[in-house]
């Protein structure tokens, strides 16, 4: 059985650039403002907070994948940093959200 991993090729330097801009380490609450969202899922999260993340483990270009996608945040994000997405949820109905939503980044980004 073969067992694979995507590794970023972000640098420790570069990672404790984004997670220490001011030379201390990010404390274990981050506060972050609540993003407006219309749809019906009732745990989006702030694009803020995956930007965070999706910096602190990816490159431009990388494949990020969130396997609890939801409304698709993670994915949002990840398009508007340039890297690639691949979103999973076990409700159609988010799937279907998330795709919607990546689409309109997508023509977004297109012009
Ligand atoms: C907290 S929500 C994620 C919200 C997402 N971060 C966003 O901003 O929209 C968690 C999601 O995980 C999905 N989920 C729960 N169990 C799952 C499973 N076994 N496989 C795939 N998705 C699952 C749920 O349907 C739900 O949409």
């Amino acid at each position: 059985m073969g067992i694979g991993f995507l590794c970023s090729n972000i640098t420790r330097a570069e990672f404790g650039a984004l997670m220490n801009p001011r030379g201390k380490n990010k404390r274990d609450v981050w506060t972050i403002n609540a993003d407006r969202h219309q749809g019906s899922h009732p745990a989006v999260m702030p694009e803020a907070l995956a930007e965070i993340c999706v910096r602190a483990g990816s490159r431009a270009g990388d494949l990020v994948m969130d396997p609890f996608c939801g409304t698709g945040t993670t994915g949002v994000v990840a398009l508007k940093i340039a890297r690639k997405f691949i979103g999973i949820d076990l409700l159609r109905q988010c799937a279907e959200e998330s795709r919607y939503r990546l689409r309109e980044v997508v023509l977004a980004c297109s012009g």
